[in-house]
């Protein structure tokens, strides 16, 4: 609808300036938000005030001008002239019914991507297989595979790379301990966290263990079979932990997703190499680097993106800019999105910026770093353990899971007890991806299990709940939601709220997809749920005396449940038909 608004106000304009009332070459951003009152309309725009100015006009004469060139649209029953000079515009209830009888025909509720279908990479989870997966993980698997199955929803077709960290120096730590464990025997990397704490203590311990080592890092390098050999054993375990966890989360990655640092070996001398023909390189204390004039440190001195050390190794930017390279050549990818830490923004802006530089990416690619912030306890410092370690995800996810069973088994103490648990991961996997998912992803936010459990406010159980109350008018009825004959009619002011905001699905997600932002969706969604709330209860639905009304607003209802049910597991939440 705001498409389509604004494309009226554009003809608009065009037919002033076409009579000389407006200048040439006027070309301004048209402005169209969802009203917060609807005694003003359904959409606004402050295009009359922006181009009071140069119009040389009062805002309120130009927006009188403007009423008077718009042409006529059966999706608006009126437009209207409020306050300073703004155009508030009243949709049409019969066409908006119109539309949402079209979503409800629809196995993809009438979504469309507004722009061309792409390909798109989208770079997420990537821990570090040394150790296990901890919280700080969390956020780019959750937001990355949010944002990825909106992607795919609209039409796009997405290739997800998980790049773990399967290389360098610790990984000589770590095969040097296996060497050390008894033959065939691969017990003590059940648990990877104790693993890599052992290693390490053999390591800062015994000066001939970190020898050996260093050793094996140069072997591995060099391509030993009996290393290789090793590593690979590492990280096959490595990588079953990660998936495992992957599988309880509902995160849709598989092993096939895998491209790990150590996937861009080969060409990591190439990138170097090529970098050198271009011309880019500078040898800086024996290390080569490539130095943009962008790039400056806080005294003005140059920031060098360091490609080789010194004594010959490559680092986290050669494998990155030998990524951007495949992504772009091999994957033929039109766009790619970086979930990572926004403590990384400098790299990937370095990144992106040499790739280009090099034209290892064409200009048409782009290359975006979807950053986000840290994740703190409820106490608002970093999130720990009480004796001060890193919180293990999967001992934080089966702390969710517990929380939830014992809260849902207090207001439901006589379902079955395998009904109970299969509520309860869903409430507490759900509350968990949720609470992260709700909030804006670069800014920092505070893991607390209290407010994420809560039935009230925007959180998972209350989201969860909300769809179930829609599904219970369907099970009271016993019929199915597509068994509703009838026609939707927006006649209460709640129904036609409601119905408003139904129809803005296919444009919010199009916001998300664009700006990698699910917490847009999440307030969506909250809204919704609480926009069918007042219908519910203005509204009879199954007691309505006339059966037209009766069944509008069950379709209502059937769309309201459909796009809960299609919303939530676009952020990866599993629905329940009953909590
Ligand atoms: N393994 C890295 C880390 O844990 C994240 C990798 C992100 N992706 C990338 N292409 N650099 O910090």
């Amino acid at each position: 609808m705001k498409d389509t608004i604004r494309q009226l106000i554009q003809q608009a304009l065009t037919r002033l300036t076409a009579e000389g009332v407006l200048p040439e070459g006027l070309s301004p951003v048209i402005q169209v938000e969802n009203t917060k009152d609807k005694s003003n309309g359904d959409f606004a725009s402050n295009i009359a005030m922006m181009l009071a100015k140069p119009a040389g006009m009062k805002p309120r004469e130009l927006a009188e001008k403007l009423v008077a060139a718009l042409p006529a649209d059966a999706q608006l029953s009126k437009v209207e002239i409020a306050g300073p000079g703004f155009l508030n515009f009243f949709q049409n209830s019969d066409a908006l019914a119109q539309r949402l009888e079209a979503a409800l025909a629809d196995a993809r509720l009438g979504v469309r991507k507004a722009g061309p279908a792409q390909r798109v990479v989208v770079d997420l989870s990537a821990p570090n297989l040394a150790k296990e997966m901890h919280v700080g993980h969390l956020r780019s698997t959750i937001i990355g595979d949010g944002v990825a199955r909106v992607l795919e929803f609209l039409g796009d077709e997405v290739i997800r790379q998980n790049h773990v960290g399967d290389w360098g120096t610790q990984f000589g730590m770590l095969l040097a301990y296996m060497q050390e464990q008894p033959v065939g025997s691969d017990a003590g990397l059940a648990d990877l966290e104790g693993f890599y704490r052992a290693a390490k203590k053999r390591f800062d311990e015994s000066p001939e263990f970190a020898e050996r080592a260093r050793q094996l890092v140069v072997q591995l390098q060099a391509g030993d079979a009996e290393c290789l050999r090793l590593w690979h054993r590492f990280n096959d375990i490595s990588l079953s932990h990660c998936q495992a966890l992957y599988d309880r989360l509902g995160v849709k990655l598989s092993m096939a997703d895998v491209k790990g640092e150590s996937a861009y070996n080969d060409d990591l001398a190439n990138v170097v190499a090529d970098l050198k023909a271009k011309g880019l390189l500078s040898e800086s204390e024996g290390a080569q680097c490539v130095f943009m004039d962008e790039f400056k440190n806080a005294e003005g001195n140059p920031l060098p993106l360091i490609v080789q050390k010194a004594g010959g190794g490559y680092l986290y930017a050669t494998t990155d800019l030998a990524a951007t390279r495949y992504r772009a050549n091999v994957l033929k990818a039109d766009r790619a999105l970086y979930f990572v830490d926004q403590r990384q923004a400098l790299h990937f802006q370095m990144v992106f910026a040499c790739a280009r530089l090099a034209g290892f990416v064409p200009a048409s690619m782009q290359l975006e770093h979807m950053g986000f912030g840290t994740m703190n306890g409820a106490d608002g410092r970093p999130f720990k353990t009480r004796d001060g370690g890193t919180v293990k995800l999967v001992d934080l996810i089966n702390e969710a899971e517990e929380r939830a069973y014992t809260l849902v088994k207090g207001k439901n103490p006589d379902l079955d007890d395998a009904e109970l648990r299969q509520i309860a991961r869903a409430v507490g996997v759900g509350a968990v991806k949720y609470a992260d998912l709700s909030k804006h992803r670069t800014s920092d936010y505070s893991f607390n299990f209290e407010l994420m459990l809560s039935f009230e406010g925007n959180t998972a159980p209350y989201l969860l709940y909300a769809y179930t109350r829609v599904a219970s008018v369907f099970r009271k009825l016993g019929k199915d939601l597509s068994e509703i004959g009838g026609q939707i009619a927006l006649v209460a002011e709640q129904e036609q709220a409601l119905g408003g905001k139904l129809a803005q699905f296919g444009e919010l997600l199009n916001n998300v997809a664009d700006k990698g932002t699910p917490h847009l969706l999440c307030a969506y969604l909250y809204d919704l749920a609480g926009l069918f709330s007042s219908f519910y209860e203005n509204c009879p639905i199954l007691s309505a005396e006339d059966e037209a009304v009766r069944n509008s607003r069950l379709r209502l209802a059937a769309l309201t449940g459909r796009t809960l049910k299609q919303g939530l597991e676009l952020l990866g939440l599993d629905t329940l038909e009953r909590m």
